[in-house]
């Protein structure tokens, strides 16, 4: 039984990690990891596989930036030899990036089948890139594994047969549980002077909250009011960072008092400042389940999610970028004494396991 499993983005690396540790408990699996190359600074690339211990990719695509057409097409044309040289019996991609969509793409018009890891979920908004790669995604898989009941529902409204669908859970809590003793002994509170507790964490790097100007600026006006309660780390998406240059406002970000601006994060330094932070302002998918896992605060910078479990047993807000609400939902999460987590479905790190169980099943391997 060969697999050809598809990354190419920071998330993919991390979500792939437990899918890899599962895979090599069965002899007859041989699986071939492609990198599509569409993230590739060492802090949005190397520092996963080297954090997660993610095998080195058996190759790189070096895909690379661009717009949605030319890295979509461009992925689907390097991709599709690899394909034909591997045959493999099955396609696995992860979430909802560009590389998901492609290496999809060209598995169904190769005639493999494909399963995706985190099928289901939906923000129905069309305007959201990864709305689309999520779509398509699921309507061209066989396999379809879910990570909460909404994925379930929303395929099936969709027609989606139910022998295709899965509940497993989340990898990404997953890699959470199984990381945890390594997370909770970084030294990264330490090495940014801070204490737990005592500050906000920040990410932002969506394409409708960052790449017009004036929407980013509203986002920096934000930031200026939440930091007269409490300090932010703000490690910075590439993304992101181009935009405040472009829209020439890094030199206001960088005059902010109690503002602490960084690269990316590596994996464990990340989670740890995510765990010990008195809440989380994110524009993140991913991010809005690991704070519902770890009980903290999550103030959410949309309007829509697709993670709906981190609302209805979560702490996660969708306070977009309205002003008063952000302020407010900030005021109430620096003075509200920090809780227990919630117990979120299928938060029990097996959710690789179940993926593999019911794909070696199918597969007699
Ligand atoms: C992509 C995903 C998004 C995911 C995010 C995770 C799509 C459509 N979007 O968004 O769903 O949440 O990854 O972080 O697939 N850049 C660098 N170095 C890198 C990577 C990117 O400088 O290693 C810069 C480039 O200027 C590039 C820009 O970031 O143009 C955006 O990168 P891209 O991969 O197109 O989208 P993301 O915003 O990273
Ligand atoms: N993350 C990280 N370093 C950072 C920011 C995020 O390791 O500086 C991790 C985060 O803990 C989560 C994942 O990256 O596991 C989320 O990725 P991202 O927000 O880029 O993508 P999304 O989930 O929105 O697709």
């Amino acid at each position: 039984m060969k697999i050809v499993s598809v990354v190419g983005a920071r998330p993919n690396f991390i979500k792939i990690s437990p899918l890899i540790e599962e895979m090599a408990k069965y002899p007859a699996l041989k699986n071939y990891l492609v990198h599509t190359g569409q993230h590739y600074h060492r802090t949005m690339d190397r520092v996963f596989f080297e954090d997660l211990s993610v095998p080195e990719p058996d190759v790189n695509l070096g895909v690379g930036s661009g717009t949605h057409a030319y890295q979509t097409a461009e992925i689907m044309k390097r991709i599709e030899p690899v394909f034909e040289r591997e045959r493999p019996d099955l396609v696995l991609v992860v979430g909802d990036v560009n590389s998901t969509l492609a290496a999809a793409l060209t598995a169904a018009k190769m005639h493999k089948p494909v399963a995706h890891i985190e099928a289901g979920l939906r923000s129905f908004d069309k305007k959201m890139p990864e709305e689309i790669n999520r779509l398509v995604t699921d309507h061209l898989s066989d396999f379809l594994f879910v990570t909460e009941e909404a994925g379930v529902d929303n395929l099936h409204k969709e027609g989606i047969p139910k022998s295709k669908i899965f509940l497993v859970g989340n990898v990404m809590i997953d890699v959470l549980v199984k990381n945890k003793p390594r997370i909770d002994k970084r030294k990264i509170l330490e090495e940014l002077g801070l204490e737990t507790s005592s500050y906000g964490l920040l990410t932002l790097h969506r394409p409708s909250n960052v790449d017009e100007k004036a929407t980013l600026g509203k986002c920096l006006e934000l930031l200026a009011g939440i930091t007269a309660s409490l300090p932010l780390v703000f490690p910075i998406h590439p993304r992101t960072r181009k935009r405040l240059k472009e829209f020439r406002l890094l030199k206001k970000l960088n005059e902010m008092k109690r503002l602490k601006i960084c690269e990316p994060l590596g994996y464990l330094d990340f989670v740890k400042l995510m765990s010990e932070a008195r809440f989380v302002l994110t524009d993140s998918g991913g991010i809005q389940d690991e704070a519902t896992f770890l009980g903290v605060p999550c103030l959410t910078l949309r309007t829509t999610t697709e993670h709906l479990a981190s609302l209805s047993v979560g702490t996660n807000l969708l306070v977009g970028l309205e002003k008063g609400k952000v302020l407010q939902a900030v005021r109430k999460a620096v003075l509200t004494p920090k809780k227990e987590p919630p117990r979120m479905p299928y938060g029990d790190g097996q959710a690789a396991q179940r993926i593999l169980s019911s794909l070696s099943r199918h597969f007699s391997f």
